[in-house]
């Protein structure tokens, strides 16, 4: 008998920047992401400030979700989701992010997305800002260095509320709010990379710039929250966290601390933000430690105490180690590299597997702030082959994912409060930290590759039956 709520939401997860396509289609404007050329597990992307037209960029064509979404929608219904989590590509909605009206095309497509979902009984969960920042308030503003950008997000929200009030109950405000915590953010994440144009690896680090965007980010996340329950009393808002979590590599005390100073700074910070509504007494020895000022306005502690979040979600790929000894052996990382793990495999892309850290995390995450918490992201980028009769047995990814939905059931049994869980990828989709194809999450394999070939054709995996099965027991049949 199932140990998960009856109305468990299963489901997946995809982003706008990295599944749509149709960049510069129906009045769209160029995001962030719009200006990342492809990279590989060995070569970083690049940012360019103009949009080069000899040079491929991934997330120009993507795999043209909008112009197949019903198919896709349709073979998610067929495994049965009950959520489907996506993005809005802000400039759809507002091309540059400084218009005063909202583009009628841009809206009309995510009503067509949603209204599909409804007829097929799946309730979309809608992240708000998911490295889709307009490159224009990039170039104009360092992105969000400007607190300009608080306003251009409020018009953006009151926008897409209303317009999409009776088709959306869940919404999450940034993705992975903490990436902007590490130098990786700046590009996706803060958008504090004006003016820069190079290796997302080569991009000058400015801590100052990133955690005063993040307190920008923070206020406007707490202003939707609150716009929305004043206006919206049947919006469910969460927060959106990149959890990797970490481990002292030894027990010397050392390590511990220097764990504990990482898991503040990383997992911890942004999210004690958004759910207790106040910076946490520790915030100070981070800013003191990169020697940095974050500006405040009278009045931005009060909206944060009045913009907590309802529910608190997370991606989970990953654990990793920390280490004092600055010459302990590297793992590679989502977002972050630490210290490599002896007792745990990796995947090609070097992201170390820990289903029982998924476990360890949702318990931690719980235990501190006790609101209902969801797995929005989690999954297995690997490079899949087709058979000779075009099957792809994706036992690996089913293995994964079957390792960690045990792990969350074991959480569950601990006493955690879990609403649902949306693997990442669920049809294949581009990679955000490499910008390839080739690194496949889905259980839908499309036919799109690296160099931006392929004839977009939609294939089932064989994990599509498997995640089928599960959901249709409600996680109790996981074989
Ligand atoms: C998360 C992001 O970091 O991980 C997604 O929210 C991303 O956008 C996912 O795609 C997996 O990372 P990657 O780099 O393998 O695409």
């Amino acid at each position: 008998m199932s140990v998960l709520r009856k109305d468990f939401l299963w489901g997946g997860a995809v982003a706008a920047n990295q599944f749509e396509g149709a960049w510069n289609v129906d009045g769209k404007g160029d995001s962030v992401s719009d200006h990342c050329t492809t990279g590989s597990a060995k070569k970083p992307k690049r940012v360019t400030i103009n949009i080069d037209p000899g040079t491929l960029y991934p997330s120009h064509e993507a795999i043209d979700f909008y112009h197949h979404y019903e198919e896709d929608i349709a073979l998610f219904a067929e495994m049965g989701f009950k959520v489907f989590r996506t993005s809005i590509n802000w400039t759809r909605i507002f091309p540059t992010g400084m218009e005063e009206e909202p583009n009628e095309k841009g809206l009309e497509f995510y009503d067509k997305v949603f209204d599909c979902c409804k007829k097929h009984g799946i309730e979309p969960l809608v992240t708000i800002s998911h490295y889709e920042l307009p490159y224009a308030l990039v170039a104009k503003y360092n992105g969000w260095e400007g607190r300009e950008l608080i306003d251009y997000f409020m018009n953006y929200c009151k926008a897409i509320f209303e317009r999409y009030k009776d088709k959306v109950k869940y919404w999450l405000t940034f993705n992975e709010i903490n990436s902007g915590t590490m130098p990786f953010g700046a590009v996706l994440s803060t958008g504090t990379v004006k003016g820069f144009e190079g290796y997302t690896n080569e991009v000058p680090d400015k801590p100052g710039e990133r955690f005063q965007a993040l307190h920008h980010q923070f206020v406007a996340s707490a202003l939707a929250v609150k716009y929305a329950h004043d206006n919206y009393p049947q919006f469910k808002m969460g927060n959106m966290i990149c959890f990797v979590t970490s481990y002292p590599l030894t027990c010397n005390p050392d390590d511990i601390l220097e764990n504990q100073a990482h898991m503040r700074e990383m997992n911890w910070y942004c999210s004690d933000v958004q759910v207790r509504g106040e910076y946490p007494a520790y915030a100070q020895s981070i800013w003191d430690k990169y020697g940095i000022t974050v500006k405040m306005e009278p009045g931005d502690a009060e909206i944060l105490k009045q913009g907590a979040v309802d529910f608190y979600t997370f991606s989970y790929y990953m654990s990793n180690c920390a280490s004092a000894d600055k010459n302990a052996a590297a793992s590679d990382g989502n977002l972050i590299a630490g210290a490599k793990n002896p007792y745990l495999p990796a995947s090609d892309w070097g992201w170390q597997i820990d289903p029982k850290g998924l476990r360890y995390s949702l318990n931690e995450i719980y235990d501190r702030y006790r609101i209902p918490l969801m797995v929005v992201e989690n999954g297995l980028g690997a490079y899949d082959k087709k058979e000779a009769d075009g099957s792809i047995n994706d036992d690996y990814r089913i293995d994964y994912l079957r390792q960690h939905i045990e792990q969350m059931i074991g959480a569950v049994k601990d006493g955690v409060d879990l609403m649902g869980y949306t693997p990442w990828g669920c049809i294949d989709l581009v990679s955000a930290s490499t910008g390839e194809m080739a690194k496949r999450y889905g259980f839908i394999y499309v036919e799109k590759y690296d160099d931006g070939t392929g004839d977009l054709s939609r294939k089932r995996k064989k994990s599509f039956d498997w995640y089928k099965k599960v959901i249709a027991t409600n996680g109790d049949d996981l074989t």
